[in-house]
């Protein structure tokens, strides 16, 4: 079924959103609704994104009628930051859960697995005013439908129909993700979701092969500190700190 705005209007009550049929990527029109004032919670919803944006200049495809594609505005506390990522994996990940998925995983950072294949992807993005941060924008994109088959992400993604043998409503996933994201935001910058987004990792004692700004490192992933940053025990004895950056398992 079509996303329509009535619809979404009755089913998120009084949340302020927008919605799009096609638009280039939610993130860029909610980071320019939080520059002009966003209310916190206010979302971005499209169904096509024409331009949609990944982590590290990637792209995301949105195709029309396949995926959730939304970007919902937050004003955490900076020493809060880093857990906006972990939040919004936490949320997409027990979100699944509800749909009877029993093996979703987290792939440090921030991209969700089922059955250890990208159903899901998190993108925050902060907006700053000099060292003042004025709030954030956490872009999350779901494959509820989407066609991977003899493409080159056939491998590697995964849509939540065809792997659960389920029809879903896109309005009604949002409405659940929307849910999670409210009830983990009390838990923003806490030990609790820390430690939730921690124990749903799957790459914890794996070997590793990272590609960081400062290159390859090649270890174990060892643990993960409260700020979210990955610590790897290269094979040379060194422990490596790393905040962003893509992982490949083995070595
Ligand atoms: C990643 O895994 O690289 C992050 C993907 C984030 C995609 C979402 S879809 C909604 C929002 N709009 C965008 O342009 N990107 C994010």
């Amino acid at each position: 079924m079509s996303l329509t705005t009535p619809q979404l209007r009755q089913l998120l009550t009084s949340r302020p959103f927008h919605f799009f049929p096609r638009i280039d990527s939610t993130q860029n029109y909610a980071l320019q609704w939080l520059r002009d004032g966003a209310p916190s919670g206010a979302v971005v919803i499209a169904d096509e994104q024409l331009m949609g944006r990944g982590r590290h200049g990637r792209t995301w495809h949105t195709p029309p009628g396949v995926a959730l594609a939304i970007s919902i505005i937050l004003y955490p506390k900076v020493e809060a930051l880093s857990q906006v990522t972990m939040l919004g994996a936490l949320a997409i990940a027990e979100t699944l859960d509800g749909l009877g998925a029993t093996d979703i995983g987290i792939k440090w950072p921030n991209d969700v697995q089922l059955n250890g294949k990208k159903i899901s992807g998190v993108l925050p993005e902060a907006v700053w005013d000099g060292d003042q941060l004025r709030g954030v924008v956490l872009g999350m994109g779901i494959n509820v439908r989407v066609d991977f088959t003899d493409t080159e992400l056939e491998r590697t993604a995964i849509s939540i129909e065809p792997a659960l043998g389920i029809k879903i409503s896109r309005a009604e996933l949002l409405v659940a993700l929307l849910a999670h994201i409210d009830a983990l935001l009390i838990l923003l910058g806490t030990g609790e979701l820390y430690n939730r987004w921690k124990s749903r990792l799957n790459i914890l004692g794996e070997s590793i092969t990272m590609m960081d700004v400062n290159g390859l490192i090649k270890g174990t992933a060892e643990d993960v500190d409260p700020q979210g940053a990955l610590l790897i025990h290269a094979a040379d004895g060194t422990l490596h700190r790393v905040v962003a950056g893509d992982i490949a398992l083995g070595e």
